[in-house]
């Protein structure tokens, strides 16, 4: 178990936030039909919230990706524990994230999202993290910002599975 630093972001400031990237996807993609992509297990609160601040039709698929493992230091090889169920060319891909960190897993992914030809993919972070970036990455809609790379849990973000469903962001005490 770990113990509970600094709230960073509390319930009600999250449900602020997803609210307006909801609307901000809502005009960006309108008229057009959004496949968005969670990452799980990690963005699977955050998928639901926002799916439901999205005001045009959406439909939603998930994939799993293998990354930390239990460790919290990413070890740059991803591999697809679960493949999504749609076929993504010529669709409209929202890829949605909890965090990122060193990049490496969203890099990996949207170069391997890229290569089934959808019409376009993009990324949505609730949390970008840049102390550690490993290589350039663009985020087109994030959440917060967060600096210093201290390990966060809550709001799907966990360490070694404990602390998803706590419904604010902290911080783990050092
Ligand atoms: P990246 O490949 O280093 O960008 O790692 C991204 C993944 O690492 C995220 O989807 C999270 O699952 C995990 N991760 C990175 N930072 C944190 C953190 O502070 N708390 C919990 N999980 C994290």
């Amino acid at each position: 178990m770990f113990e509970i630093g600094s709230v960073l972001f509390s319930a009600r400031q999250i449900q602020s936030r997803v609210r307006e990237l909801g609307e901000e996807i809502s005009r960006d993609y309108a008229g057009k039909e959004l496949l968005m992509v969670g990452i799980l297990k990690g963005a699977a609160m955050f998928m639901m919230d926002l799916a439901r601040e999205i005001h045009i039709p959406v439909q939603m698929d998930f994939m799993s990706l293998s990354s930390y493992g239990a460790a919290t230091e990413s070890t740059g090889t991803v591999q697809t524990r679960r493949d999504l169920d749609a076929d993504i060319s010529n669709r409209h891909v929202l890829v949605v994230e909890d965090i990122v960190d060193t990049g490496l897993t969203l890099n990996y992914l949207k170069q391997s999202l890229q290569l089934r030809q959808p019409a376009s993919v993009k990324i949505c972070a609730f949390l970008d993290k840049p102390a550690r970036r490993k290589l350039e990455l663009e985020i087109e809609y994030k959440g917060y910002v967060v600096e210093g790379d201290d390990f966060l849990v809550g709001y799907g973000l966990d360490m070694a599975e404990e602390g998803r469903a706590l419904p604010y962001i902290a911080a783990v005490r050092r």
